[in-house]
């Protein structure tokens, strides 16, 4: 929706949060019949569709963590790969999410896709890469991207997921969700209803 003058001279921000429609988009065909049996190769999937239909960057996500006194602090970063280990991103060590994940390795990822109307949401305890890996991370950077970084504060981190979800939403309100978790050899998997 784009505002003109005069609606920007009479904006009332609750007015217009009113009945602001939400899920809009239409999702793709999702055959739970053929779901596979590892939540990273469903991911790619999700990816590569949302790529393909024109999502300027869905390799953003919300990142939540927790600080030393239990409250939830988020924000915006990259995802920057998803390996055995797990769901990599990097920042630096003294951050505000550097301290929080120093004093709580753990930490939850959020994925929001439109028009595909789909969530991913991943969560589990943090480790730390190896300071090879951060390095190498770091090195790819853009040298703009690498200035102002001090020696070893910028780290490469894996969230090793307990739970993903994957959320498909739909017009009539009947949104599917499908949550992986680890069964100690590799995933098992369940089809809910939408709560
Ligand atoms: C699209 C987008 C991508 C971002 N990617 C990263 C990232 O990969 N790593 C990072 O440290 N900050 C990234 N940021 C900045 C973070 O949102 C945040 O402002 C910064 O990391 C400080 O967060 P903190 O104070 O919670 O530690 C990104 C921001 C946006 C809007």
């Amino acid at each position: 929706m784009i505002l003109d003058a005069a609606d920007r001279e009479t904006f009332s921000l609750n007015d217009w949060l009113r009945g602001r429609p939400a899920l809009t988009g239409v999702a793709p065909e999702w055959d739970l019949d053929t779901l596979p049996a590892d939540p990273s190769t469903l991911f790619a999937q999700w990816m590569q569709q949302a790529a393909a239909d024109g999502v300027p960057e869905p390799h953003t996500a919300t990142l939540a963590t927790v600080d030393a006194d239990g409250v939830p602090d988020a924000r915006t970063l990259i995802l920057k790969a998803i390996d055995p280990v797990g769901w990599a991103f990097a920042s630096t060590r003294s951050s505000r999410k550097g301290a929080q994940l120093a004093h709580m390795p753990a930490a939850a990822l959020n994925f929001w896709w439109q028009p595909q109307v789909r969530a991913v949401r991943v969560r589990g305890p943090v480790e730390e890469a190896t300071a090879e890996e951060s390095a190498a991370d770091l090195a790819a950077r853009s040298p703009a991207a690498q200035a102002d970084i001090a020696p070893g504060d910028w780290v490469r981190w894996r969230i090793v997921p307990t739970r993903i979800e994957f959320w498909q939403g739909s017009r009539d309100r009947r949104h599917t969700r499908v949550v992986y978790v680890p069964d100690g050899e590799g995933w098992s998997y369940a089809v809910l209803g939408d709560a």
